[in-house]
Formats: structure tokens, C-alpha cells, sequence
């Protein structure tokens, strides 16, 4: 077995109330991902898409992640990756760890699944960390792991899978590009004790609703006092998707990841497809262009084809 074929999903970050600490897998959009074994030792990159993407692994977040498996491997060959995206870079709804994860997947498996999923999560997070310049594992921990995930600790990496109702989950996409790196300069670096304390009340009760199925305590829990007020401005028409969202029917929701995709939940397809026209509604107001998905909640993460 010389090559391996995966999808590696979309995720949803943050996911309003657990700015790095959680997230959860999306069934599309995907990227498509081919890993082959080849002699000559370290990365060689094939994009065959429309972003432009480095072909210099060092500057390629799959790249990196794959390297850092070779190393842990002390492999004496390479891998050579072929990237088909279709999560445009910069959407917030995890393209880079989609890269990263799908390559450090498909290498485990040419491996004989040497690592486990926590070793593959470190490995992916090397692409994190060039991508935003900084160690986060909440969307590359369930891509990996599938469902919803929280991140315990980076380091020591201690991930703890949820478990959660059916869910249903509408994203709009406006095509515009926000550099996590910036999304990320603006935030706050302190914040007042007063507001930990109701964050990280809201984060508690979101993972209890999450497992007993209360989609009430969910709507309660789906508030951001920390992140969503430094970011909004970043996002057209941000407060009007949300308001709009609700009035469908949504659960809750917000910013995914680092924007500018937006994210909505809700208990049913029917919802979902409303909260879907509301969201055209406001955007067709803009001369922006945007994509809309609805989407399950994605129990298995990765895929082997
Ligand atoms: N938690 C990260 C952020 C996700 O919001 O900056 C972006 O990749």
C-alpha cells in the first residue's frame, strides 16, 4: 500500500462560547487528500486546485505537519501530497487544519497507524501554529476525533470527545478573506475576573447541555463576552445574520472560528433550510459574494476512501 486517499472535513471553532477549547466536525464542505510514500526523504507538495497554495512545505501547513510525523518516524523515505481544496483558505471554518489533519491521517495509516489520534493532533498542530502562529487544537481535534471535542490542555495535549444530540448546523461563507494571525492580533490579551467567571459559566453549562440533549440550556449557554464583541466588526452584516438566525429558529451561534464564515444551530432540517433562506436574504443585500452549507454534526471526523 503506497497511497492513501482521504476527506477531511470542515469544522466549526470556538463554536461562540469556547474561544481554542472547542469545536465539533462539519460534513462538508471537504478537502480531498492523497498521501503517497516516495524515496527521496521529506515533503513534496502537488496542489491541484485554484488557491495558490505554497509548494514549499516548510511554508505549507500540511507540509509542516507532515514533516513533524516523518521526524517522529524517523522515516528514511518522504511523502509526496496531493491537495484538492474545496474549504477556501481564510473561511473560519478550518481549511488549514482540514489540510493538515487529511495529510497526517492518510501518512498514519501508510505507516501501519503507528500514532494514535492524540499523536496525530500534535502533528497537525504544526500547521496550526504556522497558519495563526499560535498552538491551538480546536479545530484539528475534531477533525481527527470527529463530533464535538474540547480541548483540555494544549500542553500536555488532553482532548475530551462530548457527547451531543442530532444537531443540525447552517454556515454562510461570505467570500471575503480573514487571516486568523489578524483575527487574532485585536483580541484582548487580559480580561476582567468578572468576565472569566461568565464565559467560562457559559462554557460549563454548553458541554452539560451538549450531553443531556437540553437545546434550551444550549440556546442560554451560546453567548461570547470575550471574543465575538473584538471580532464582529471584522464580518459584514454580522448582528443582522444573527438576529435573523434566531428569528428562524436557531438555537444559537456566531463566529466560526476566526471568521468570517457564521455558524447556526438548530434541532431540525427544516430549521436549518429557514435559517438558510434568512441568511441569503440578508447577504443578497450585500454586493458581497457568500456560500451557505448545511451540514450534520460529523461523528467520524476523517474518511478513508
Ligand atoms: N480558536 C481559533 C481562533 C480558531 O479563533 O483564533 C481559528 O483557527
Amino acid at each position: 500500500m503506497n497511497e492513501i486517499r482521504v476527506l477531511a472535513p470542515a469544522t466549526v471553532s470556538n463554536v461562540v462560547c469556547g474561544f481554542d477549547c472547542l469545536g465539533f466536525a462539519l460534513k462538508e464542505p471537504y478537502d480531498e487528500i492523497c498521501v503517497r510514500k516516495i524515496p527521496k526523504r521529506g515533503v513534496r507538495i502537488i496542489n491541484r486546485d485554484e488557491f495558490d497554495l505554497p509548494t514549499d512545505p516548510e511554508k505549507n501547513v500540511a507540509g509542516v505537519a507532515l514533516q513533524a510525523v516523518l521526524d517522529a518516524a524517523g522515516a528514511d523515505f518522504g511523502f509526496e501530497i496531493e491537495m484538492t481544496k474545496h474549504i477556501k483558505p481564510g473561511s473560519g471554518i478550518g481549511s488549514s487544519s482540514a489540510s493538515s489533519c487529511g495529510a497526517v491521517v492518510a501518512a498514519n495509516r501508510l505507516l501501519d497507524g503507528r500514532f494514535s489520534k492524540l499523536d496525530l493532533v500534535n502533528f497537525a498542530m504544526e500547521g496550526e501554529k504556522l497558519a495563526s502562529g499560535a498552538k491551538h487544537a480546536d479545530n484539528v481535534a475534531p477533525c481527527i476525533f470527529g463530533g464535538f471535542v474540547l480541548v483540555r490542555s494544549v500542553d500536555p495535549l488532553d482532548v475530551v470527545p462530548l457527547n451531543f444530540p442530532p444537531l443540525f448546523v447552517t454556515v454562510i461563507h461570505p467570500q471575503i478573506e480573514i487571516k486568523t494571525a489578524d483575527a487574532r492580533a485585536i483580541l484582548p490579551t487580559e480580561i476582567p475576573l468578572k468576565t472569566a467567571v461568565r464565559q467560562w459559566s457559559h462554557l460549563g453549562a454548553f458541554v452539560a447541555a451538549l450531553a443531556q440533549g437540553d437545546y434550551q440550556l444550549l440556546a442560554r449557554s451560546m453567548e461570547d463576552f470575550v471574543v465575538e464583541p473584538a471580532r464582529k466588526s471584522l464580518i459584514p452584516e454580522f448582528e443582522a445574520v444573527k438576529v435573523a438566525s434566531t428569528g428562524a429558529g436557531a438555537i444559537g451561534g456566531g463566529i466560526s472560528g476566526s471568521g468570517p464564515s457564521m455558524f447556526m444551530l438548530s434541532e431540525n432540517e427544516e430549521t436549518a433550510q429557514n435559517i438558510e433562506k434568512f441568511m441569503h436574504h440578508v447577504y443578497s443585500r450585500t454586493s458581497i459574494e457568500f456560500k451557505t452549507y448545511i451540514s450534520t454534526v460529523n461523528a467520524k471526523g476523517i474518511v478513508f476512501l
